[in-house]
């Protein structure tokens, strides 16, 4: 007798109500019935397949930079992003504009290419030491309607000429704050962050395409000194109602307001210390450093978990920092999580030992490899990433154990949170509890002099979920210490990811530009040159102008070397070498590749045809008698002698 089972559903197709994950080990009657194999196959199966490779995706923390993971759906998230950052996970961060570097009257002037209305919001994140200084300015052709500007460390805005707010908290500390002013038709608010500084009634005002938006200053320096004079600090992520005002591109495309001109605006935001604690800050040409969570960090509100990439650069001078635990780590330790970015293709980047038990996670011909011995008996494990990652751009390497229950187990490594895609161990190896105490951690080398020290930046480093923290404790104030610690016993890192002065001195000859790539550089070079410095023209001998030779280019464009035979600036023509030839008597200028030949006529021989040829004509050549021996006839056809019988010889 038949009845029907239905498993993760009612038997319709009606998706709504349907089961959403993976089941296994169903069992009917001691008979497995799912998925869809053994004696009692599913007669129907609808959207079932085989395996389990799904996962939240949300679990895995894809969103950088406190992000917010938001699951899409099956398989997929997305990540609401705090500001600076944006793009997919979070990683991309508005490039911070400097303005007033070494006291440069800086500003730059956007046009509004929308018409947004009367009800708008201006906002950015200002860093700053100055207490005065010209913010922005939104003008039409008849009026500057809204100005905002820094007065006694403080924001003020003022409207329509007229009526003003002044901010009642102080923005001037050096440390990044959003300030956000909203005009809408009958009032002005302003805040800071969240906290709102004041709100007043105002006559409307439009902002319409077409209209200027000045950053930092106005192009007339005694305009710009009646409110402050020009801005020093540092301006991030400055938005209009949803438009960016750009003032270097990010990777992610993002529509910004069209930058009409910046005038010595500087890129990153170099300059002052920020921390507290008074370690060299210097901030990478690329995003996702100056983070706010990172003078949030120097400034000793935060520092360890989740929460933001704190990075650090290691470099020649600064190359390792050393770990402990605090002796009250109990967590199991099967995991080492670690962002970094570099261009070394030989480096070590965690290290640490204890008797025959050690861990190396290292950088070997552009991969990333982990290199594990656990306990004696387990084994020896190597993996190494089928991706380089020395280009230059963060990578994130999850290494874990792959069955962490188990006393042993395969390893793994997941690069750039590509979990679908691990690479696994062969062999198999214990966990890392060995790491919770008296063992020194090593980041950045092996410790002792060698080679392979790592140059480059960190970013978090986590154990077994905990942070390998870029602050001693004395360094911050932590709200709430965490009981399992790992505290850094030696090597002072520099906060902030920056890469070497490439561009100093200036690799680029005859006017290129060059581009700091983070420990590489491009020359931008000038129309007419070309090659990595800038050294040579523009391949004048891509179109192969040479043709009977070899190109080469020099400075003033290409010079042919001509092949044998030809001549000519391209060596185009061919070297008549019958020009002047010599071949005396008569005789005819045959062309060979470099010279030529003569052929001369009969009577003349010789390389010139001066001598002449010896007669060899028997008949009627009286050097010779006209005659032939013994009875021989002279042919004068074939110019021989036919011999009587028992004769032979020329003759
Ligand atoms: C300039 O803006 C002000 C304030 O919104 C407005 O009153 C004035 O008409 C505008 N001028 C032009 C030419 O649009
Ligand atoms: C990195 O190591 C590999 C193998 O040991 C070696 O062939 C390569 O030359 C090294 N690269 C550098 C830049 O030292
Ligand atoms: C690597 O770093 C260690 C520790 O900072 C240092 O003693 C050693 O000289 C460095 N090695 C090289 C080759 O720079
Ligand atoms: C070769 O013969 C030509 C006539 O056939 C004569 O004009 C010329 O003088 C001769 N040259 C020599 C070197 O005998
Ligand atoms: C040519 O003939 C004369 C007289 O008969 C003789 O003396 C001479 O040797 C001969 N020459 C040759 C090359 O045979
Ligand atoms: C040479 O010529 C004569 C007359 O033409 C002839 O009789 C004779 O047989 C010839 N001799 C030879 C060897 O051909």
């Amino acid at each position: 007798e038949s009845s029907n089972l239905y498993i993760g559903g009612r038997g319709e197709q009606e998706s709504a109500s349907g089961f959403l994950g993976c089941m296994r080990d169903v069992w009917l009657d001691s008979r497995v019935v799912v998925p869809g194999l053994g004696p009692r196959t599913a007669a129907n199966q609808f959207n079932v397949k085989q395996g389990c490779s799904d996962w939240d995706r949300c679990r895995e923390n894809p969103c950088q930079n406190r992000g917010r993971c938001v699951k899409t759906g099956w398989r997929s998230f997305s990540c609401e992003c705090h500001r600076p950052y944006e793009g997919e996970h979070c990683l991309d961060e508005y490039v911070t504009a400097r303005f007033g570097s070494e006291d440069l009257e800086s500003h730059a002037v956007f046009t509004v290419e929308d018409n947004p209305g009367d009800s708008n919001t201006v906002s950015m994140f200002v860093r700053t030491r100055r207490s005065q200084g010209l913010l922005l300015v939104l003008s039409n052709t008849t009026s500057q309607y809204l100005r905002v500007w820094l007065e006694d460390g403080k924001v003020k805005v003022q409207i329509n000429n007229f009526e003003s707010l002044l901010g009642s908290e102080t923005v001037s500390d050096g440390h990044f704050h959003l300030i956000t002013v909203l005009v809408e038709p009958e009032s002005l608010s302003l805040f800071m962050s969240a906290k709102s500084q004041g709100r007043i009634p105002i006559r409307s005002v439009l902002v319409q395409a077409g209209d200027a938006v000045y950053v930092g200053g106005l192009p007339d320096r005694r305009a710009s000194l009646a409110f402050g004079g020009y801005f020093k600090g540092c301006i991030q992520d400055l938005r209009m109602n949803s438009r960016h005002l750009q003032f270097y591109p990010v990777s992610v495309p993002v529509s910004s307001y069209w930058l009409q001109s910046s005038t010595k605006v500087t890129r990153g935001c170099t300059g002052d210390d920020s921390c507290s604690v008074s370690y060299i800050y210097r901030s990478s040409i690329t995003a996702l450093v100056q983070s706010l969570v990172q003078f949030a960090a120097c400034s000793g509100q935060q520092m360890t978990g989740k929460a933001g990439l704190v990075s650090v650069s290691l470099r020649s001078d600064s190359h390792i920092i050393t770990y402990r635990g605090n002796g009250k780590i109990r967590r199991y330790l099967s995991s080492i999580s670690i962002h970094f970015r570099t261009r070394h293709q030989n480096a070590t980047l965690l290290h640490a030992e204890r008797d025959s038990q050690f861990i190396t996670i290292s950088i070997h011909d552009g991969h990333i490899v982990l290199e594990l011995q656990g306990e004696k008996q387990t084994s020896y494990v190597y993996i190494h990433s089928l991706d380089l990652v020395n280009d230059g751009q963060w990578h994130r390497a999850d290494i874990s154990m792959d069955s962490p229950v188990l006393q042993s187990s395969r390893w793994r490594i997941v690069l750039d949170e590509r979990w679908e895609k691990p690479s696994v161990s062969f062999t198999a190896s214990g966990d890392l509890d060995f790491l919770r105490e008296d063992v020194d951690i090593i980041l950045g080398g092996l410790g002792h002099d060698s080679e392979g020290n790592f140059t480059g930046c960190l970013g978090l480093v986590e154990i077994g979920g905990l942070a390998l923290p870029y602050y001693s404790d004395m360094e911050m104030n932590q709200p709430r210490p965490q009981e399992e610690r790992f505290l850094r016993t030696s090597g002072t890192p520099y906060f902030g990811c920056w890469g070497s002065n490439v561009c100093e001195p200036d690799p680029c000859k005859n006017g290129g530009v060059c581009e700091d790539l983070f420990d590489l550089f491009k020359c931008h070079c000038p129309s007419d040159w070309d090659g990595q410095r800038c050294e040579f023209t523009v391949d004048d001998c891509a179109s192969n102008p040479c043709v009977h030779g070899a190109c080469r280019s020099i400075s003033a464009g290409f010079e042919c070397s001509c092949d044998a035979g030809y001549t000519g600036r391209r060596c185009e023509t061919e070297v008549d070498v019958c020009a002047h030839h010599k071949c005396s008597n008569g005789g005819t200028c045959l062309r060979g590749l470099k010279r030529y030949s003569c052929l001369c006529p009969r009577n003349t021989t010789g390389p010139f045809c001066r001598f002449p040829k010896l007669p060899v004509s028997f008949c009627g050549n009286e050097r010779w008698n006209y005659s032939c021996f013994n009875g021989g006839n002279c042919s004068s056809v074939e110019d021989n002698c036919d011999c009587l019988p028992g004769f032979t010889g020329q003759r």
